[in-house]
């Protein structure tokens, strides 16, 4: 029988891999992304000051004992908002500093899997290391199940009918922003609800869509929720955390 370690293939010396891991549920990774994994020399991922990291969470049953690792961690996430001048010279230093020691990894020979939660080329921090890196180093980047079609999947929608055009919507734009986004659209993803829950339920709600609004929290996870916008109390501000709202367009 054709092993997972054949079937995904080798991982070369001096080659950065950016790994889309999935959504959450391990199962959901591709077979090149599972057997890079295993193959590749080093495992890199970001993580939250204090906690395991989400990317490194999702590919705990895969790891190989001993395989070597390459903690990357934020100085820091949503203490301060994203614009702040603060958090953007903090973050863009962190981002240098890290893309230096996967050059250096990559320098002395070493493959380099950076695992990234659902796809790397969609919202990704992976995306700040692939422009650093990608002019002096081979790399490949394997995709990966996002986190919203695990969300809709799971929370059983169907997304988009006929000619239904998706939005996909960060929870970060200002609530203006949100509500005139929402009403040109058939249907919509709103990402990065976390701590924008609040203003992200009232922009729903004042473009008319909050009855047919689904919040998916840690969607493929082990603790995931999934219930109507409307009931849905405000949460203590859950990153992994997004807002549904399917197309209505054609149904033959
Ligand atoms: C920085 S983005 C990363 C997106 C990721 N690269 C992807 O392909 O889905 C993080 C946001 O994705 C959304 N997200 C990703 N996976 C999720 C999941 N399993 N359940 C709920 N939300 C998720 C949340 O809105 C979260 O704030």
């Amino acid at each position: 029988m054709t092993s997972l370690d054949d079937l995904a293939g080798a991982a070369r010396g001096g080659t950065l891999y950016g790994i889309g891991v999935g959504p959450g549920d391990v199962r959901y990774l591709t077979l090149r992304a599972a057997g890079l994994v295993r193959a590749v020399d080093v495992v890199a991922f970001f993580a939250k000051r204090g906690q395991i990291g989400n990317a490194r969470r999702i590919v705990a049953p895969l790891m190989k004992d001993g395989q070597a690792e390459a903690r990357l961690e934020y100085p820091v996430t949503d203490e301060i908002p994203a614009e702040h001048p603060d958090y953007q010279s903090q973050i863009a230093a962190f981002y240098r500093a890290s893309a230096e020691s996967l050059a250096a990894l990559l320098r002395d020979g070493k493959s380099v899997g950076l695992i990234a939660e659902g796809d790397p080329f969609f919202y990704g921090s992976f995306m700040h290391m692939w422009r650093r890196l990608a002019t002096d180093f081979p790399v490949e980047v394997v995709p990966g199940v996002t986190g919203m079609s695990g969300c809709w999947t799971r929370a059983n929608l169907p997304m988009t009918w006929g000619n239904d055009t998706l939005s996909v919507l960060p929870g970060t734009l200002a609530e203006d922003m949100l509500v005139e986004r929402l009403q040109h659209t058939d249907a919509a993803v709103v990402m990065k609800v976390g701590k924008n829950f609040a203003k992200v339920r009232r922009a729903v709600e004042r473009a008319g869509l909050l009855s047919r609004a689904v919040y998916v929290e840690r969607g493929t996870m082990q603790d995931e929720r999934i219930l109507a916008l409307a009931d849905c109390g405000e949460p203590a501000g859950v990153y992994f955390a997004m807002v549904l709202i399917p197309g209505e367009g054609r149904r033959l």
